[in-house]
């Protein structure tokens, strides 16, 4: 049809393009973007996540926060920001599978004088590695997982990505979580197979595929005890940003 765009034709091919045009990050096999700022700024979330999604956080007496996958923690230090307005003690973990990430995140926020926020390198699917976790709190008032979920299911199966949110979710009250589309799926595998690389699963092989929004949805509901508390909307690169609250809170019962 002549002259009608298609809601995806206005969309940017997710990190493909991040990829394309970020120097020398090459296949990335878990996101781990050097340049992900530049190509993904946090102005574009930060549009739909205004700083009055704290608020259902108000009645809290502290913060802990938890940002899964905060690469160089551009977004970390931001959600941190947000927080603090609620004028309680906070304090903020953010980890990430890849050192160098980490270690960048701890230079530039040393000069920004930014407190209360600790950078780890963490990989969230080792055991060993969330045990670290623990020693730094056994439970958080919030979460956020943006970005990450395709690069556990790309990397662990449909296995794996439930055992993810399994697990985030048993961390955490609130959770403010941006999956990734199916769309984003098929250009990073692509990538990969046109790089000759073998470190996805084959995705025709995954269970949770096109509908994969609607699964994380489901799932989050109905096997992690988690309800929808608010949606944000939808980025520019079509993923939705929503903030679930757990059905049983963990931080009133420890506290
Ligand atoms: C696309 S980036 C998103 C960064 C940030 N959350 C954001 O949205 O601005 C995905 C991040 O998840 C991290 N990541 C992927 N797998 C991980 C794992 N198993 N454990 C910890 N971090 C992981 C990557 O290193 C990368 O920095």
């Amino acid at each position: 049809m002549i002259g009608a765009a298609r809601i995806e034709d206005n969309i940017p091919p997710c990190d493909e393009t991040i990829e394309l045009i970020s120097h020398g990050a090459g296949t990335s096999r878990f996101g781990n973007f050097h340049n992900y700022y530049e190509f993904n700024p946090i102005s574009k979330r930060l549009k739909l996540l205004t700083p009055d999604w704290v608020l259902p956080l108000s009645d809290r007496k502290s913060l802990r926060a938890l940002d899964i996958g905060c690469n160089s923690g551009e977004l970390t230090v931001e959600l941190h920001s947000h927080l603090k307005l609620l004028g309680k003690p906070l304090t903020t973990l953010g980890f990430d599978i890849d050192p160098a990430l980490i270690k960048k995140a701890r230079e530039w926020t040393s000069s920004d004088e930014v407190e209360d926020i600790k950078f780890e390198t963490i990989d969230v699917m080792r055991d060993e590695d969330r045990d670290r976790v623990n020693g730094f709190a056994m439970h958080f008032d919030v979460a956020f997982c943006f970005a990450v979920t395709m690069w556990i299911h790309l990397n662990y199966g449909d296995d794996g990505l439930k055992m993810f949110l399994k697990y985030v979710a048993s961390k955490c009250d609130f959770l403010v979580i941006e999956p990734q589309t199916w769309k984003c799926y098929r250009n990073a595998s692509r990538r990969m197979r046109k790089e000759k690389k073998a470190f996805f699963q084959d995705i025709d092989e995954l269970c949770w595929k096109n509908d994969i929004l609607e699964k994380i949805d489901e799932f989050l509901q109905e096997d992690c005890d988690m309800r929808v508390e608010r949606k944000f909307g939808i980025t520019p690169w079509g993923r939705p940003i929503t903030m679930y609250r757990t059905r049983i809170p963990k931080i009133e019962m420890t506290k």
